[in-house]
């Protein structure tokens, strides 16, 4: 469900138009609701309630600090990837026991940060990470809480570019190795080892294969209980899929995934951490744009649009498909039109959606992409020297711009030309 309705003719995020927002801003431009927001981290925050836990909402999805502190003011702690976004999360003043820290790439200066702005814990890609980790929190003087992320080997079928859970993908120790690892990482001075981490995938639209890797993870914590390891916290990273489409089947719930949850790993006595990203935000964002042309082609028409491949990669990355709608609602039984939507940018790939069948739209008229809000702007770059896409927040009758269009001033200033030029 989202905040994003037709009201009087024209759709609205929560109770305002969209052409007020353009007629401010410009287009194209990616909207967000606070009330889908708030509302989607608030479900899983109710479906984990059995238990102790925390909703890490992973930034990756959206990380603008209007965002983080939106949620974080619910409550929610931050998965972080990079040190960039640790900074992000801390200036949005996530505090750092309710950040964790994940990623396969962790540098020295970025878990050396991370240990004295404070760390929820670190989730371990690797045997050289935990050794540097180790390292680093030995010469300050720290521990580090940490939890080794396995790999479960397990099918998420989901998108192969966003699939994790496979013995041939980057993630993670194997599972069937994770006692030898757990057993280094005791051995090593300034680490605490406290739990488990996995995370198999993203767009999940089955349960089945978070169960399957869920129950590998109950058995691995007896294992490593009988080992002599404390294991008191499970993260259980993100995953769980949007409906990208008004017809398809819908993905399970978050109420599902808690109880899910509960039943394979509920009488553990653990603490309960997940990771979502694109459930709290796929849905809360919109990306607004404006038609430029209609063009006539060989046996197709081309609706030619103001957003592009670098403000919505999705498309032309996975294959990705977005319900794109007129703003202004379309008359029952009115139009409709097949068309090749498409972007602005210098190469065919710069296409949203081949023989789509929609109302008719026209030129200067506004669409809105739904679900846009996770890996939308935070994917977007400034190819073609097109300025980078602009955010809003809406929350009930008010706006604000998040973050506003830079001038080709400043784009082009941001280089530097060297002294021989
Ligand atoms: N935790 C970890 C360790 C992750 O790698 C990810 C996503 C998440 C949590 C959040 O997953 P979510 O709940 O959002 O599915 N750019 C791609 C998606 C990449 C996901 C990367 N990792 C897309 O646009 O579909």
């Amino acid at each position: 469900m989202d905040h994003f309705l037709y009201r009087n003719g024209i759709l609205h995020a929560e109770d305002v138009p969209l052409p007020e927002i353009i007629s401010q801003v410009g287009s194209p431009v990616y909207v967000y609701s606070t009330a889908t927001l708030l509302r989607h981290f608030l479900l899983f925050d109710e479906a984990l309630s059995w238990g102790p836990h925390l909703v890490c909402y992973a930034m990756k999805a959206a990380s603008n600090q209007a965002i983080l502190k939106t949620l974080a003011k619910a409550g929610a702690g931050m998965d972080v990837v990079s040190g960039g976004e640790y900074a992000r999360a801390k200036a949005a003043g996530v505090p750092g026991d309710r950040i964790v820290f994940s990623g396969v790439g962790k540098t020295r200066a970025e878990i050396r940060t991370a240990l004295e702005g404070g760390i929820r814990q670190f989730n371990i890609e690797s045997e050289p990470e935990m050794e540097v980790i180790s390292e680093v929190a030995v010469t300050l003087g720290v521990t580090a809480p940490v939890t080794i992320r396995v790999n479960p080997d397990v099918d998420a079928k989901t998108h192969a570019k966003i699939a994790t859970g496979k013995s041939e993908n980057k993630f993670g120790i194997p599972i069937a190795r994770a006692r030898e690892v757990y057993a280094r990482a005791a051995e090593l001075p300034g680490l605490k080892v406290i739990g488990i981490d996995v995370h198999i995938g993203s767009q999940l639209t089955d349960l089945e294969p978070f169960r399957l890797a869920y129950r590998k993870v109950a058995e691995l914590t007896h294992a490593l209980r009988v080992d002599g390891h404390t294991i008191e916290r499970l993260d259980l990273g993100g995953g769980l899929g949007i409906p990208y489409t008004r017809s398809n089947e819908a993905p399970p719930l978050p109420t599902d995934y808690g109880q899910m949850i509960r039943e394979e790993l509920g009488d553990l006595g653990c603490e309960i951490e997940i990771e979502p990203g694109r459930l709290i935000a796929g849905n809360a964002g919109i990306l607004v744009s404006q038609v430029i042309y209609l063009k006539h082609g060989e046996g197709r028409d081309f609706l030619i649009l103001d957003a592009a491949m670098n403000d919505l990669i999705r498309p032309a990355m996975y294959d990705a498909h977005h319900d794109i709608v007129p703003v202004i609602e379309p008359v029952p039984g009115g139009e409709q039109r097949t068309y090749d939507i498409v972007g602005p940018v210098c190469e065919s790939g710069d296409t949203f959606a081949k023989g789509r069948t929609m109302p008719q739209v026209n030129p200067s008229e506004l669409v809105a992409f739904r679900s846009a809000g996770a890996y939308g702007a935070v994917m977007s770059s400034e190819y073609n020297t097109r300025a980078l896409v602009p955010e809003v927040l809406v929350n009930g009758d008010q706006f604000a711009v998040i973050r506003r269009r830079p001038s080709f001033e400043e784009i082009i200033n941001r280089d530097t030309l060297p002294e021989w030029l």
